[in-house]
Parts: structure tokens; sequence; C-alpha cells
């Protein structure tokens, strides 16, 4: 059974959409609603809006929306049933048993067993004479037996199918397998392992669940790590490898490396407080889960070009949610892994202590490549030094940074500080400017992946999203909506299916709100959802405007029929011919 709904209803009622994002963020009032700095993607300038009418949010620059709910499992990292509990516990509720039938629940579990019989697998291979190739690799790279089976890594054999028989004779079945990535669909629907002949590392989360893989080449082929796409149980953005280990260090500075044998090489060093990113650059989800591990970090990236602009991102994203970042300065090797197996763990160690300050780390790096005894030099060392001043967002900070490019050149601090302030407003006002352009972009990426028709149809789509809408803000003149509007005059099949699970919803319960449909949609169909919530949030949403919405539908409808019939796809030749014969 699932979580029954009238629980949820009452645990909305005590949980407040205002009160519990303030909780998180400060809010700006702005009119009826209230803003913010989303914190779902990196902005200066709010553009998350909280609206009470509807306890709902929306953000206009990343398109991340929806209820209470979807608030907490985004900011918490939870999925729907864990955010229900999260939220409950902390208004002091208790949830109703939730029994077997919990669909989601239980695909979920049957992931995590698979996954955990994965694993298994690919170690026990490693450990067999199938899997020689892969212990030889891993002993090449120095990875003592302690660490093998600490980081339980494996080896996927080089076979289209051993994995796949092998979870077939536990009794797993493949639409399951695939669920769990673990396969992939070949054609006439076979299925075939998606790990083969590659070293296996097991990405395990915080409560120890294995929730995915990445898997290295023996040689120099490509791609060189393949990672599991993302299932039902892992998010490559909102997770980090180690997090298991590291989580559990009672040191409050954390290791940021750049990948899986980085880490395993500085964990085997004695340092277990060591994370990376799957395969991607670091996001912000990513910096959120960091923040509430540690309060400082080390950048430990490699040291080529992409190495050096990764960490600048990095301490941008770390910055804003309140980390302070420190750089590793790592001379004579490309990356932490080498710098140990070269310098060994003590001269890490130091190396770790030593690591400087972003600052001074941005500031040596210029004056290494000027001559500041010649003017030309000076002149450009100054304006670089000035770029590093800008970025340091406290004044007074900045003012000591400014202090010491002043010794070195002879510019007054003064001249400096004037020189950056007026560079600080050139950039805040560029940033405004690109966010704004990519909420412009975002808006219509974001339309056109949920709703793909709905640039064909724009008109009918904005009707059919209008009168979405009205149905979710005035839940008192539900009734009435629905009985001057059927599904089939929607012209959108994205549109059509959300209103065809208001209508059923408001059949059955007699009632509707936002927070009803959010189980039944993935999250990015949600974040929709509450964009059409939010975004007729002016005037013309008023209950007046049905009869225009429905108005533009229907003659939609009649103009779809004086169409050329060669223009129209195969779905509206459909759509017309039943209309036809249910006339
Ligand atoms: P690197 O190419 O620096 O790999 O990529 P590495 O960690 O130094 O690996 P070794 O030492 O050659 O074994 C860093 C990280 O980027 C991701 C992986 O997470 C990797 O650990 N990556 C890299 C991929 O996801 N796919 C790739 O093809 C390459
Ligand atoms: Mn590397």
């Amino acid at each position: 059974m699932p979580i029954p709904k009238s629980f949820i209803q009452q645990l909305l009622m005590y949980c407040d959409i205002e009160d519990i994002v303030s909780s998180y963020l400060p809010l700006k009032r702005e009119g009826k609603n209230q803003k913010t700095l989303c914190p779902f993607h990196s902005e200066k300038t709010p553009s998350m809006v909280i609206y009470p009418n509807t306890q709902s949010f929306y953000c206009f620059g990343c398109g991340a929306g929806g209820d209470v709910i979807s608030f907490i499992m985004r900011i918490e990292n939870l999925d729907y049933v864990e955010a229900v509990h999260f939220l409950a516990k902390r208004v002091g509720l208790t949830v109703p048993e939730e029994g077997e039938s919990d669909r989601a629940g239980q695909i979920k579990a049957r992931i995590l067993e698979i996954n955990r019989e994965s694993a298994r697998f690919f170690h026990h291979c490693l450990k067999s004479p199938m899997g020689r190739a892969g212990y030889e690799y891993f002993k090449q790279r120095q990875l003592s037996d302690q660490t093998i089976v600490k980081y339980g890594l494996g080896f996927a054999p080089d076979s289209w199918n051993a994995l796949r028989d092998h979870l077939r004779k536990k009794g797993f079945t493949y639409e399951e397998m695939e669920q769990a990535a673990v396969v992939r669909k070949g054609r006439n629907d076979s299925v075939y392992d998606q790990f083969r002949n590659r070293v296996m590392f097991p990405i395990i989360d915080v409560r120890g669940n294995v929730i995915a893989f990445g898997g290295r080449v023996l040689d120099d082929s490509k791609p060189k790590y393949l990672n599991s796409n993302d299932t039902l149980v892992f998010k490559k953005s909102r997770n980090l490898f180690s997090l298991n280990f590291a989580k559990n260090s009672k040191e409050k500075r954390l290791i940021l490396a750049e990948g899986y044998m980085d880490v395993i090489a500085i964990h085997a060093a004695g340092f277990e407080n060591v994370v990376a990113t799957l395969g991607t650059a670091l996001t912000s989800e990513q910096s959120r889960l960091i923040s509430k591990y540690a309060e400082e970090v080390v950048i430990a990236y490699d040291s080529d070009e992409a190495g050096q602009k990764a960490t600048h991102r990095a301490i941008n994203l770390l910055s804003e949610v309140g980390v302070s970042t420190k750089i590793l300065k790592m001379e004579g090797a490309k990356d932490p892994d080498e710098y140990i197996k070269k310098f060994g763990a003590k001269r890490f160690e130091i190396l770790l202590d030593a690591s400087g300050d972003v600052i001074e780390f941005e500031l040596g790096k210029i004056k290494k490549q000027f001559d500041i005894e010649d003017t030309n030099g000076k002149v450009e060392y100054t304006r670089r030094s000035v770029s590093v001043l800008a970025s340091v967002k406290n004044r007074l900070e900045r003012e000591v940074y400014a202090g010491l490019v002043a010794k070195e050149t002879g510019v007054t601090v003064d001249s400096l500080m004037a020189q950056a302030d007026a560079l600080i407003k050139k950039r805040r006002r560029a940033e405004e400017k690109k966010e704004w352009n990519v909420i412009q972009t975002n808006q219509k990426v974001l339309s056109d992946r949920i709703n793909p028709e709905k640039a064909r149809h724009l008109r009918a789509a904005r009707a059919e999203e209008g009168i979405i809408a009205l149905l979710l803000r005035y839940p008192d003149s539900c009734g009435e909506i629905l009985s001057k509007i059927r599904e089939e005059d929607f012209v959108t099949q994205f549109n059509q299916c959300v209103f065809s699970r208001i209508n059923t919803l408001f059949r059955a319960n007699n009632e509707i709100g936002l927070s009803d449909l959010n189980p039944d949609f993935s999250e990015p169909e949600f974040d929709r959802i509450a964009a059409m919530v939010a975004e007729s949030e002016n005037e013309n949403a008023a209950i007046a405007m049905l009869e225009d919405y429905i108005s533009v539908l229907r003659e939609y409808r009649s103009s779809l029929k004086a169409q050329d019939v060669k223009t129209l796809t195969p779905e509206d030749l459909e759509r017309y011919r039943q209309e036809k014969s249910s006339r």
C-alpha cells in the first residue's frame, strides 16, 4: 500500500512551503510571492519564486519546480517516499505503515539487489582465472589486495552475456537488469552486458547500497571509463565516489579528486576523507552534498588544463554553499595517484597541509608569467591581479590581497581597490545578462523535451496549459471546469495526459492540488507542470479566461479538419479519425 493520500494531505497542511523553503534559503517578498536565489543551479540574481497560493515553487532560470515535497526531494537528495518521511519527522507526524505494493519502491529494491549481486560477481571474477588480466592490471597500478577488497573492486569478463546469464540464474528478469542498467537492449529484444572486459569500481552510497558502477578498460581504448547510466537509484550528478568512506572521517577537510584511481590511491595512502565526481564536472547538487560533510575542501585535480578549468568551477560552486576551498599545489606529477607513487604518502600529507589559499594560488600563477621589473610586464601583472582581486567576495579580505599586490608593484591599495570595484560592477552586469539568456534558452529546451508537440501546436498548447493551471490554482472551480472540457479536446499528448490524470484524481477524491500529481510524473515532467502554474501567475490566469481557452481548442479542431491531410502526422490523423467516429 502506498502512503495514503489522506496522510499526504495532512502532511501538506503542516508543511507550508514558505516555512520549509525559508529554513534553507533567505526569502524576499515580492507581492504575494517570495523570491530567492535558486539552490538548484548557479546564479547571482534570484529567479526562483515561491507561490504560497498554490504551495508551489518554480525557478525561471533552470526550470526546477514543484511542491514542497519535490523541493525536499531535490535539496535533501531524497526520493519521494524518503522526502515524505523527512517532512513528517520534521513536523512530528508518523507515516502510516507502508506495505509491499509501493511499485517504485519494489523496483528500486530489485535494482539494489541486482547491483549487489553484480558487484559480488565482478569481484569473484577478478579473483578467478577468467579475471586474471584485471587482477594484473590492478597489481600493475600497485593496489594491494586489502584495497581491492575494501573497495570491492572487480572485473567484468570479456563476454556479451556472462553477467546477464549469472543474474538470470539468480532469478532476475531481463527487464529488471535493464532497469538496473547492467545490460543493454540489442536487436530483436535480446540483451547483452553493459560492461565487458573492464576492471570494475562499484559506487556505493552513504547507506552502503551499491548504486552503480564505473568500469575502466585495461588498455588505451576508448572510452577509458564507462559509468552506469542513471537509474531509479542512481543519478551521476547527485552522488560522489567513496563518500561512503569519507563520511566517517573525523576531518572537517575533504579532498576532492578527479577520478576513481586518484581516490583509491589517496585513500590507500591513509587519507580516507577523499571523494570524486563520477565522470562529470562538479555539480551544484554535489557541492551541496559536500557541504553536509565538510567545511573545507582541498581540490586535488590533475595539473593539466582541463583539471585547472574544473578547479575554477569547483571553487565557485563550493563557495556558493559556504565551503572554503584550497588547492593542492602539485609539482612533478600529473595527478595525486602519480604523486603518491613518486614521492610517497608523507610528502603528500605535507602537500595537503601546505595547500594554498585560492587567491595566493592565482596570484602566484600570474606572477610567474610576467617580469615585473619590466614596465609592460608590471602593467599586465597589475591588470591580471585586479581581475583576481575582483573575485574575492569579502571586501576586507580583498584589501589584504590588494596589499600584497601593492607591495610588489608599487601601485597603491586605493587604486587597486577602485579598479577591482569597477570590474566587479562590470562582471555583475555581464552575469545578469548571461543569466537572462540562459533563462530564455532553458525555457525553450525544457518545453520541447517534455512536450515535443508544443512547438508545432503552440496556440493550442498554451490554451491547454492555461486550463491545467486553472484546475490546479482554483480547486473550487474544478468541477465546473471539468464539465466544460473533455480529454479529447486536448491536442498535445503530454498536456492531455496531465489533464487526464487531474480528471481521474478529481473524480476519485473530489479535490485536486499540484501535490497530488507528484507521484505520477517524473521530475522534469513535474517541473513542467509547476511551470504552468507559475507562468499563469498574472491577471490573464483569471477564471474568465476559461472560455477563451476552450474556444481556442475548439477552433483548433476545426482548422485541423480543413488542413491538407498530407501535412498531418499519423497521431493527428488517428485523433481526427476517432473524433469523427465518436460523433
Ligand atoms: P582521467 O582520464 O584523468 O582518468 O579522468 P584517471 O582517473 O586519471 O584514470 P587513470 O589513472 O588513467 O586510470 C578522470 C575521471 O573522469 C572520468 C572518470 O571518473 C575518471 O576517473 N572519466 C574519464 C570518464 O567518466 N570517462 C572517460 O572516458 C574518462
Ligand atoms: Mn587523471
